[in-house]
């Protein structure tokens, strides 16, 4: 993903400019303090004309209260780069400027270090045509929970994407209860969350190796610059029912016909390499690994990337079977003849379910 200009501004080191403040000040501040000293006085100044009542995360006298509980706690992200107060930019109220940008950055640090539940931010994927697959892998620690969905363009409506086919799975390890999980669009204008926000009533407690939609199973992005990705943040995502950790059945036979190709073309060429699109999607680096745990762990991660029901439907199959043959046409690498690795995939797969 390409860090936008923004983003690098605000990743500058911080103090720039010159403000006259006793020294050591801000290293001495919580989280609470640095807002009340440093930020709320700014935003006040900018933003509560309209945020003191309306989208109201200034309320006079509790700002600190409203603007960390605001929807949920939506402006604490992890990572906190990417928080939407930072993001929104000119709209009716004017942006922040680089040096407010700057010290608001510097709180929601502080502020997301310290707080229990930071907002949870997937990875990233493209936002192209194609089929996806977001890992919750970091996120509730079962290497098979994952986020579903197919996105294409919206016919007659420059910039807009029909995401589709939405699910939410629950892996072997645990059950997932999420709370408002809303798309987080970023390209090099910046990081936003979708303005709709059309999933803000979702609330979904899952057992584990359960699948549902999500909200009605599609969302609308509007205005999604061209070359853009995407990542679904939570106001709370959470590990409940654990159960014992899962394991392959038949790590042999996945050891001895998936995972040389996973190993060679796949980790080689991209996904076990520095081209973190590729890392992100799916972290190969274990796939030449003799370490036992990693490749129980590598297996479960491709397993995940399996639809044991419509094996021909599998992420792990269809991003390196051409178009023309079913494949995604997202997907920038092709197996000339994706036949062999098919078979091996399904009969690995069939072993692992029997
Ligand atoms: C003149 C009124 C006005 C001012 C001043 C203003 N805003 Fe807004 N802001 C709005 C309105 C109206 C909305 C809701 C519609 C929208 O998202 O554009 C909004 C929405 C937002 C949102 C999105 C909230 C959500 O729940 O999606 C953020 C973030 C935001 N403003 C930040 C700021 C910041 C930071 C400042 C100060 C630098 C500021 N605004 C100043 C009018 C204002």
């Amino acid at each position: 993903m390409a860090a936008s200009t923004r983003i690098l501004i605000l990743l500058a080191p911080l103090g720039a400019s010159c403000t006259l403040e006793p020294a050591g000040l801000r290293e001495t501040l919580d989280a609470r303090g640095y807002f009340e000293a440093l930020v709320k006085p700014q935003l006040v100044a900018s933003c509560a004309a309209c945020h003191a009542t309306r989208e109201p995360f200034l309320q006079p006298g509790r700002e600190y209260e409203s603007i960390i509980e605001y929807k949920g706690g939506l402006f604490l992200t992890r990572p906190p780069e990417l928080s939407y107060l930072l993001h929104r930019g000119q709209h009716q109220g004017p942006p922040l400027t680089d040096e407010q940008a700057a010290e608001v950055l510097a709180w929601l640090r502080l502020q997301v270090r310290q707080d229990a539940r930071p907002v949870a931010v997937t990875p990233t994927v493209s936002a192209a045509p194609g089929e996806y697959f977001l890992s919750l892998k970091q996120l509730v620690g079962d290497p098979l929970a994952r986020i579903t969905f197919r996105s294409e363009a919206l016919p007659h409506s420059m910039g807009s994407l029909l995401l589709s086919d939405l699910k939410l799975v629950a892996g072997p390890e645990a059950g997932i209860q999420v709370k408002h999980p809303r798309f987080v669009i970023s390209s090099a204008a910046g990081v936003v969350s979708d303005p709709a926000d059309s999933l803000s009533n979702v609330e979904l407690n899952l057992e584990p190796r359960e699948a549902r939609p999500l909200g009605p199973g599609g969302v609308i992005l509007t205005n999604v610059p061209k070359i853009a990705s995407l990542a679904v943040a939570f106001a709370s995502i959470q590990r409940v029912q654990p159960q014992k950790m899962a394991t392959c059945k038949a790590l042999d036979l996945f050891g001895r016909t998936v995972r040389p190709t996973l190993a060679m073309p796949c980790a080689t060429t991209c996904h076990g390499g520095p081209n973190s699109v590729a890392t992100n999607a799916f972290n190969m680096r274990a796939a030449t690994s003799t370490d036992a745990a990693e490749q129980m762990r590598f297996c479960l991660d491709a397993l995940a990337r399996t639809n044991p029901e419509y094996i021909e439907q599998s992420a792990l199959l269809r991003q390196v079977t051409p178009p023309a043959q079913g494949g995604t046409p997202n997907h920038p690498y092709k197996l000339s003849d994706p036949g062999p690795f098919r078979q091996a995939v399904a009969a690995w797969v069939a072993a692992e379910t029997k």
